[in-house]
């Protein structure tokens, strides 16, 4: 779910080698870069005194949402409700955390069923998880309904908008609701080094209150600044800037565009599969395509013979595409003409 960068994110990435975030006071104009990517972001999720940072990925970002959530509430033996389609960082986080994971069925859309959410709530939950944008089927939960259930039941909701994050405000027409202006929604995981076309290591975390800061930091005494609060200590300066680059140089309108091409690419790959014969598991409504034939795995295997990094997801047994920005026209139009001669065989 990453792409090759934009030029200038390498070029950027080049000039700040020797910048280090986690010794802060010595760079202090990558803080600088950091505090106005923070604020972009912030913007762009409509939230207000937002605080955030640039972490290692997705995983970290979920990792420190989840922290507070903990740190929060210190309740014993801690829960946290999660999908079933969640991304498998938050069986990770569940273990170095000691939360234990309790997870929530899906409607026939694969999206979180919230009467389920509901169901496995109790005394000990300490956050509910939404996904905004699955890494599976891109799928997006009803954030709005999580938010009524977590507001109503005084408990931490996130959302995970690593993929989705840089993709949903950008798409034309039809664009679901998962960020900051849903009042429940207290942390939210958004990577630029995924759509964002910005260089890795680059993912994000904001939070709504500032407040959450004091639960996850940790004293420095050595070092130029006096506290950290990212998992990480040693922190690229690199890509910090490379992402702020990016989102100079491309700005709403150029992810726009950038949007708009990897939908135009989704949508002619899952109009030509559906015309092969083969089922859609979920029409798109983020740049991934997941569609199923009568033997998904053995297909599988060979488009992967003919050079075609697709996955395959035993969950739903589907193969799964996900249209990056690096994918044109051409490589859809090649993929669906190999498709074709493979079930011709
Ligand atoms: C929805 C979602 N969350 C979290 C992650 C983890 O991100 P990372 O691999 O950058 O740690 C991914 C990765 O694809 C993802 O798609």
């Amino acid at each position: 779910m990453c792409t090759k960068p934009y030029p200038l994110a390498k070029k950027t990435y080049e000039m700040f080698f020797e910048s280090n975030l986690g010794d802060s006071g010595l760079f202090p104009g990558t803080v600088q870069l950091e505090k106005e990517v923070i604020q972009t972001l912030a913007t762009l999720l409509h939230g207000e005194n937002t605080v955030g940072f640039l972490v290692s990925g997705g995983t970290e970002a979920n990792l420190m949402a989840l922290l507070v959530a903990r740190n929060t509430s210190r309740i014993e033996h801690p829960e946290v409700v999660l999908p079933q389609s969640a991304h498998f960082s938050f069986n990770k986080i569940c273990n170095l955390l000691n939360l234990k994971p309790v997870y929530a069925g899906l409607d026939n859309d694969f999206r979180v069923d919230p009467t389920e959410v509901e169901r496995c709530t109790s005394k000990h939950t300490v956050a509910i998880v939404g996904t905004a944008g699955t890494a599976e089927l891109g799928v997006v939960d009803p954030i709005d309904k999580l938010s009524e259930i977590a507001l109503r039941q005084g408990v931490y909701l996130h959302v995970d908008a690593a993929f989705g994050g840089l993709v949903i405000p950008f798409l034309m027409g039809f664009k679901p609701h998962f960020d900051f202006k849903i009042e429940g929604v207290k942390s939210i995981t958004i990577d630029p080094h995924k759509m964002g076309m910005a260089a890795i290591p680059a993912g994000g975390i904001l939070f709504k209150d500032a407040k959450a800061l004091d639960l996850i930091k940790t004293e420095t005494p050595y070092l130029t600044d006096r506290i950290q609060h990212t998992f990480v200590g040693t922190r690229s300066g690199s890509a910090v800037a490379s992402v702020w680059a990016v989102f100079k140089a491309l700005g709403r309108e150029g992810y726009q565009k950038v949007v708009g091409f990897c939908m135009k690419n989704t949508n002619l790959l899952a109009e030509g599969v559906e015309k092969q014969g083969f089922k859609l598991v979920v029409e798109p409504t983020l740049n991934l395509v997941a569609f199923r034939s009568t033997n998904t795995k053995s297909l599988a295997e060979k488009l992967r013979a003919k050079g075609w990094f697709i996955s395959y997801l035993p969950r739903y047994d589907c193969i799964r595409i996900v249209v990056m920005p690096h994918v044109k026209e051409r490589h859809a139009l090649a993929f669906l003409e190999d498709l074709c001669q493979i079930e011709k065989l």
